[in-house]
């Protein structure tokens, strides 16, 4: 029987990482946590209950009470959350709960893909698979600002921008676990690449590693 197959990958905001890993999770027959839904659930518990979003000891308790299997995507991908969940991801006791129940997520069934700032570095530094996704500020801005028009959103490409280049700032230069590739990552650029190539590029580093 084949071990059990673990791929972690990691890269900042709208480069990719999150489309990646859900069809590479379909592919291999992998269970997928995106990790980002994490951090906003935190993120949208404190605004909900009105606390501060450096509020460590009401983070902490949020943290520890989430249950990764009932996180709502829809509500958790608005803009202004992603912002707040960088705040949040900032707290030591905030990760040190959330990394716990992701490990337990990817130790369990036959395998997992977990996307996120901190999995080939911290969550599982001895995945099978590691990539480093990432592209250009401005193409991660254009991909983002799409997606917003596209869900009868509206903003401004360059608040787009802006919000990107902010929150890439706080994540990578956070003291704990800062958005960097892990040192045997791969390291894949789609400024200049559509998903679909990406895709294929991301599927022969796993055929790769499978036929070891
Ligand atoms: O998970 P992450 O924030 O890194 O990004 P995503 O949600 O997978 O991708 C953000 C948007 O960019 C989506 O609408 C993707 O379809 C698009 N995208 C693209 O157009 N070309 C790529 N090479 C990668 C993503
Ligand atoms: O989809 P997008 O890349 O815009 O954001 P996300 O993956 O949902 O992550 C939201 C925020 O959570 C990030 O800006 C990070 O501050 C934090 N995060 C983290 O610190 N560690 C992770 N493994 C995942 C997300």
């Amino acid at each position: 029987i084949r071990p059990r197959l673990t791929i972690a990958i990691d890269g900042p905001a709208a480069s990719g990482k999150g489309t990646l890993a859900r069809r590479i999770a379909a592919t291999y027959g992998l269970a997928h946590l995106d990790t980002g839904l994490s951090y906003r659930a935190v993120a949208k518990a404190l605004i909900d209950a009105g606390a501060a979003l450096d509020d460590e000891a009401a983070a902490r308790r949020a943290a520890e009470v989430l249950d990764l299997s009932a996180l709502d995507a829809g509500i958790l991908s608005d803009h202004v959350i992603g912002e707040a969940a960088s705040k949040v991801a900032v707290m030591v006791p905030v990760r040190q709960a959330l990394v716990a129940a992701q490990r337990r997520f990817a130790e369990t069934g036959k395998g997992a893909v977990l996307d996120g700032r901190d999995i080939g570095t911290v969550v599982l530094p001895d995945a099978d698979v590691k990539l480093y996704v990432t592209a250009s500020a401005e193409r991660r801005a254009e991909r983002r600002h799409a997606e917003i028009l596209s869900k009868g959103g509206d903003a401004r490409l360059e608040d787009v921008l802006e919000d990107l280049k902010r929150r890439d700032a706080r994540d990578m230069g956070r003291a704990d676990s800062p958005l960097k590739p892990a040192a045997d990552a791969h390291l894949l650029d789609t400024s200049e690449m559509d998903i679909e190539t990406a895709f294929q590029a991301a599927c022969d580093l796993v055929d790769r590693h499978r036929a070891e």
